[in-house]
């Protein structure tokens, strides 16, 4: 076994040696999507090793090529799904948002608020920000996200 600590939430997590870190985050209960089923091609498991890089496996080129297409990647992201954990150490912290997946997850709240910010399932692009109206044009731009997800879940079948 394995330690990581996860910020802001706090607390530790242990994970079995070897295992992804999605997979520790699940059984903690953690939301984290897998949209593309955990095959490094979208945003939905998007962390940032805040310490410990060197306590995960490096990252691998098909890694490498979707953080390049993330919004919000920096120096420090990983997709947890594709990060193995090797030793004691790491920090990992979970970038906060609602990923798009479905037009139920947007339908239902036209004409509210956003309880929180959207995200593009794939680019991790704020699609509305927390606070923000959300209108009949910003649904098309959800739809689309919504298209694009749907497109690379079928071209992975
Ligand atoms: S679940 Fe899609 S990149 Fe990890």
């Amino acid at each position: 076994m394995k330690t990581l600590t996860l910020v802001p939430i706090g607390g530790d997590l242990d994970v079995t040696t070897g295992s992804t870190v999605i997979r520790g985050l699940l059984a903690r209960d953690l939301r984290l999507d897998m949209a593309c089923g955990g095959k490094g091609l979208c945003a939905t498991c998007h962390v940032h090793v805040r310490q410990g890089a060197d306590c995960l496996t490096p990252r691998t080129p098909r890694e490498e090529r979707t953080l390049g297409m993330i919004a919000t990647a920096d120096a420090d992201s990983r997709l947890a799904c594709q990060a193995h954990v090797e030793r004691n150490g790491a920090v990992i912290e979970i970038p906060i948002g609602f990923y798009v997946q479905s037009y139920e997850d947007i339908e239902g709240k036209i004409g509210t608020k956003a309880a929180f910010d959207y995200l593009h399932p794939i680019t991790g692009r704020l699609l509305i920000p927390k606070g923000k109206l959300i209108t009949r044009t910003i649904f098309t731009e959800f739809a689309a996200a919504v298209n694009e997800l749907r497109s690379l879940r079928e071209s992975q079948e």
